[in-house]
């Protein structure tokens, strides 16, 4: 092998000198023997394991399976730790840290001698940051995630992660709920390591990964302590050698034709919202071109086929065993791009060709689907030029189009202190909206983007409302909730403008959100606006790196100057 085509693991691993000396003898310290540096591939395992990240709890376990697929096919594991991001743990949002995370993965990669990855992620963003980094070197790329948690359980029936904790909450400020059965919910919620058991950020990355051809068929759905995901890591490991011996690269799977299928399951599934922002980012990363208006036009014909939280009834349990994403897939086949590249398939026909579905209620048919609208509406209108998001599978068809009148909360604090006050004046006709919460104006862009409904309306037994923010909203959560208002308030965007009383018109199928204001008195505010004092602003550190350099939410809220990639060349020596 010349040394033009050796292994990067070889230009570390191979040379009979000082610097072959240093890194082979300091690795031999861990007990390797000297043939593991024979010029076989080196597998890095890059977990996202920690106890602080509990969704990700099973991912030791689960690294020590790829392991030994490695192992049986020739190569060489080596795991390592990268930043592990907890949405449930970390403040103000894991967010916040996605682009971090993802900077962490690139460096890791490219500065250490791997020849291929192994993802191990679960937890929202870990997935999306895991690609975005790893897209970024380009090497051979697997993804394996943690996988669903077991279903909820409260008084004898299931509850789903997030979906129900929204409703829950909801119920004990309209006084229907007592707090007694709130804290015995929480205790059966959570029942095993995995992540979210709705269609939250998480199941849908990790069923688009799937999806996209760079994960193993049921990757996707099987639960967190279902043994076959033990298999698909064993597997996956296996896979990752032969993909490196073949030098099939991730920019070889994530193809256009890959994101436009990922897009149409997006749909399908009702996943997560967050999706939109997380596969722009990881397009940016590889120089395909995906527009924010692509997840309109490639799900406009799409309908719900799952019927899953929070776009309807069950659980990611239920969805596997009625036959996982590759029932899924099959019964989208029509709508699909047969011929993407999958690695273990060749083609992401191979996933689906031979599925079978065990449960017509909770994967339906084109024919018969659970909602004949889904996907994401991106809506445009002299309140979002940029663009904003709507996922009408998690809305009211009531709500589809809807006037009314504005009541503003100029963050997420005055919502806070003023929501449940019997003077705000409001009513179910009004539409809430919220400033401040886009991704400079609250760094990281918090799911806050489905505000409470006020005390006095939900006692009135009003369960939804017309809500609209720069904010993002979690995968678990539902409702008439417009988000990724763009460009958001904080910069000057027109949402900044909005004031109490001002009458907002939506139209859902019409893809329109309009404030009815002159344009002389839009141009006589703008020229009054002032941006927020910036003693708010970060002083220092990497939040003050994301506010300097984080893009908007239509371009998916990566940082300007890591969009691309640059390549998995081996640096110089260290010594
Ligand atoms: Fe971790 Fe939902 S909070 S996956």
């Amino acid at each position: 092998m010349s040394e033009k085509k050796q292994r990067r693991s070889q230009l570390s691993y191979g040379p009979r000198n000082k610097d072959g000396f240093i890194h082979r003898s300091w690795m031999k310290s861990e007990g390797l023997p000297d043939d593991v540096f024979d010029g076989r591939p080196v597998i890095g395992i890059c977990n996202t394991w920690s106890e602080l990240t509990p969704c990700n709890a099973g991912l030791r376990e689960i690294a020590d399976h790829v392991k030994r697929g490695v192992w049986e096919a020739g190569g060489l594991p080596l795991e390592f730790p990268v930043m592990s991001l907890g949405e449930t743990q970390m403040r103000p949002t894991a967010m916040l840290f996605r682009n971090l995370l993802a900077m962490d993965v690139e460096e890791s990669l490219r500065g250490n001698p791997v020849d291929g990855v192994v993802l191990l992620g679960g937890c929202d963003k870990t997935t999306p940051a895991q690609l975005m980094g790893a897209a970024s070197v380009d090497l051979p790329t697997l993804v394996v995630s943690a996988g669903p948690m077991l279903n909820g359980k409260y008084r004898g029936r299931n509850i789903g992660s997030g979906t129900d904790v929204w409703k829950f909450s909801e119920a004990v400020r309209a006084g229907s709920m007592p707090l007694r059965d709130f804290l015995a919910a929480e205790r059966g919620m959570s029942r095993s390591p995995g992540t979210c058991m709705t269609m939250g950020s998480a199941s849908t990355m990790a069923c688009l990964a799937e999806a996209m051809g760079i994960a193993l068929p049921y990757n996707g759905t099987a639960p967190a302590v279902d043994a076959r995901r033990r298999v698909i890591a064993h597997e996956s490991g296996r896979l990752i050698v032969d993909l490196v011996q073949r030098d099939v690269r991730l920019s070889h799977l994530l193809t256009r034709a890959a994101f436009e299928n990922a897009i149409r399951v997006l749909a399908a599934i009702g996943g997560s919202s967050n999706a939109v922002l997380h596969l722009l980012a990881i397009a940016g990363r590889l120089g395909v071109a995906l527009r924010l208006q692509d997840f309109d036009d490639l799900t406009a014909t799409v309908p719900l086929l799952v019927d899953l939280q929070p776009s309807g009834r069950f659980l990611m349990e239920e969805l596997h065993y009625a036959g996982g994403l590759p029932a899924v897939m099959q019964q989208l086949a029509p709508l699909l791009d047969a011929g993407a590249p999958a690695a273990a398939t060749t083609t992401i026909e191979g996933h689906y060709r031979d599925a079978e579905c065990f449960d017509s209620d909770v994967v339906r048919t084109l024919a018969e689907p659970v909602k004949p609208v889904a996907g994401i509406w991106v809506l445009r209108g002299n309140l979002c030029p940029g663009g904003a998001v709507m996922k009408p599978s998690a809305a009211s068809a009531a709500l589809f189009r809807h006037r009314g009148r504005a009541v503003v909360f100029a963050s997420i604090e005055d919502l806070r202190a003023r929501i449940d006050s019997p003077d705000l004046a409001v009513d179910e006709h009004s539409v809430l909206v919220l400033q401040g919460c886009g991704p400079r104006g609250y760094p990281g862009m918090p799911e806050v983007g489905n505000m409470p409904l006020p005390r006095k309306l939900l006692e009135r037994g009003i369960s939804d409302m017309l809500r609209l923010s720069d904010a993002r909203m979690s995968g678990t959560a539902f409702g008439s909730v417009i988000l990724h208002v763009a460009p958001e308030s904080a910069i000057g965007g027109p949402l900044a403008l909005v004031r109490d009383g001002d009458e907002i018109v939506f139209d859902g199928p019409a893809r329109r959100l309009d404030l009815l204001v002159s344009p002389e008195e839009m141009a006589a505010r703008a020229a009054q606006w002032q941006a927020a004092s910036t003693d708010a602003a970060p002083a220092r550190g990497y939040a003050r790196l994301y506010v300097d350099h984080v893009l908007q939410a239509d371009q998916g809220c990566d940082f300007d100057f890591l969009v691309g990639g640059s390549g998995s060349a081996v640096a110089r020596e260290s010594h």
